[in-house]
């Protein structure tokens, strides 16, 4: 029986989260559910927000997940705000804020949060890079214009092989790690 919910409306970070989790035979499931989104706060805190959230709305042990792209000429913005960048200004607007900066230097933020309404363990993960000239490639969210460091490609062109370098893989397998010694 399945015991661990991953609440998200994203079938994106599921894939991504089951090819990690799938190795280390953690099984879960993934309800397609909104769950309140705190604003302005740091993305830890909204991470932790949702958690408990998700607890509240099902009883039984979840997992959630926030990200952020931080870009540093932008003194880490969208950060927090970057899922309500993306809907309104989108990758292309993102592009049009540094055509003409000089540093593209950015981190991809992801914090993945277990809770089970007695235990609550955040796990962070931090992949660095520049947001590319153009946007390049396919992918989903910021995929095509993040382009991490060690990779001439985006994450969006290096497709299957994001997994390696990606945000979210660091804070999964810190989790994955954790989970399966307790
Ligand atoms: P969220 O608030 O955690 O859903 O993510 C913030 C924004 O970052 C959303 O617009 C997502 O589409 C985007 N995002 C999150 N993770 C990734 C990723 O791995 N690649 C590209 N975009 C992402």
């Amino acid at each position: 029986m399945c015991s661990l919910y991953f609440l998200s409306t994203s079938t994106n970070k599921y894939i991504e989260i089951h090819s990690i989790l799938h190795k280390y035979k953690i099984d879960f499931k993934f309800l397609n559910m909104k769950l309140k989104e705190i604003q302005g706060e740091s993305l830890s805190q909204i991470a932790v927000e949702k958690s408990k959230d998700a607890f509240k709305l099902i009883s039984k042990p979840v997992i959630v997940e926030d990200d952020g792209l931080l870009i540093h000429g932008l003194n880490g913005f969208p950060g927090s705000y970057s899922s309500f960048v993306f809907k309104t200004i989108g990758s292309s607007g993102i592009l049009k804020l540094l055509s003409h900066s000089k540093d593209r230097s950015a981190s991809f933020v992801s914090v993945f949060v277990y809770n089970d309404g007695n235990n609550l363990r955040s796990f962070l993960g931090k992949t660095d890079g520049k947001i590319s000239p153009k946007v390049a490639g396919p992918g989903w969210g910021y995929d095509p214009i993040f382009i991490p460091t060690g990779s001439e490609l985006s994450f969006g062109q290096l497709k299957d092989n994001k997994i390696r370098l990606s945000h979210r893989t660091k804070a999964v397998t810190a989790f994955a790690k954790w989970y399966s010694r307790s």
